[in-house]
């Protein structure tokens, strides 16, 4: 359930957990990639979740062909592009788009720094072509280590102007926030956002390790904050949003059922949540299926749903007078 008189917005979308089963199949015909099998319908399970994953780091080995196929910097763009087309697609608004891109360059030793500028070019390209808004939130993928880290944070920082965030996603478990204060210093003096993926295969000290290591304004998941009574006081006092992503939580294994989801805890202890995707294409679902599911599965209300779509808006990584001109631009539709 989504109210059309408030914009919609996805800031927790990860532009690579979001390329097309159809465009991973064209690209290795293309790049002359072998793919396992030999028919597309069969290629389906080796790129989407299924049901769940055991955890985290099953899921997120059904993004890897997707980056497997990028083979040049055409394709890289390419893939930013139809990720701003899906936005339309998705009657979004306004989103926040991240990508690690690292991960996007390794498989074919592209320079890091050229794929940060194809994606802002195909991003830039998409948003002029299909009237949509979108920023870039550079991702850390704290699966490599910390020197393909700084590689990825030094190649981010040369496009710093055309992003407005670093976050730390991936391998949480075994890569804790604390080995990465350093390179959230740099993120700091450079003068951008920091939200980080935390509370998702990790508790609620790696959600603290967050805020006050990484200096994290926004938390990704964030679903097991409810463990920690003091945590929840923490983030309502000083307004930080949880970027909620349900079916991802369940795919994941964060969550045994939608409905066990804590978010009711969260709205009850006044922190601020909003609704997100993730990993849209890998997930098999889109934005308006999350709010649905929100009302459904968890019952929130015509009222709840109605702030959480204002959340995100309030904790969007813009101005002031671009959330203003967010909301003009939907309340013509009362
Ligand atoms: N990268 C893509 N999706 C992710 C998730 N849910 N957690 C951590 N890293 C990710
Ligand atoms: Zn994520």
């Amino acid at each position: 359930m989504v109210f059309d008189n408030l914009p919609l917005i996805d800031l927790h979308r990860h532009l690579d957990g979001n390329i097309r089963p159809d465009t991973i199949w064209d690209l290795a015909q293309q790049n002359g990639i072998a793919l396992p099998v030999e028919h597309f319908n069969d290629f389906i399970p080796h790129v989407r979740i299924e049901d769940k994953a055991s955890d985290l780091m099953e899921f997120l080995a059904k993004l890897d062909w997707g980056v497997k196929v990028l083979a040049n910097l055409e394709d890289v763009q390419r893939v930013a592009f139809e990720n701003v087309e899906d936005l339309s697609l998705a009657g979004i608004d306004y989103a926040e788009l991240r990508f690690s891109p690292y991960y996007m360059a390794m498989s074919h030793n592209l320079p890091t720094a050229d794929v940060v500028a194809a994606v802002i070019a195909g991003v830039k390209q998409g948003c002029s072509e299909f009237n949509v808004q979108a920023n870039l939130i550079g991702i850390l993928s704290r699966t490599f280590g910390l020197e393909k880290c700084q590689h990825e944070l030094d190649s981010l920082l040369v496009h710093k102007d055309n992003l407005v965030a670093i976050d730390l996603a991936g391998d949480e478990l075994g890569q804790p926030a604390e080995l990465f204060e350093q390179q959230f210093k740099q993120v700091d003096k450079a003068g951008l956002n920091v939200t980080v993926h935390a509370g998702e295969a990790a508790g609620p000290e790696s959600v603290w390790q967050a805020i006050k290591l990484l200096k994290a304004t926004r938390i990704g998941h964030g679903v097991r904050s409810y463990q920690d009574p003091a945590l929840l006081e923490y983030l309502a006092t000083n307004n930080i949003t949880l970027e909620t992503c349900l079916t991802s939580n369940y795919q994941t294994g964060t969550i045994a059922n939608i409905a066990d989801h804590p978010i009711h805890t969260f709205l009850a202890n006044g922190v601020k949540v909003c609704l997100n995707t993730d990993d849209p294409a890998v997930e098999g679902i889109e934005l308006r299926h999350e709010y649905h599911i929100a009302k459904t599965t968890l019952g929130l209300t015509d009222k709840q749903l109605q702030d959480i779509q204002l959340n995100a808006l309030h904790a969007a990584f813009i101005s002031d007078a671009e959330k203003q001109a967010l909301l003009k631009l939907k309340s013509a539709n009362i």
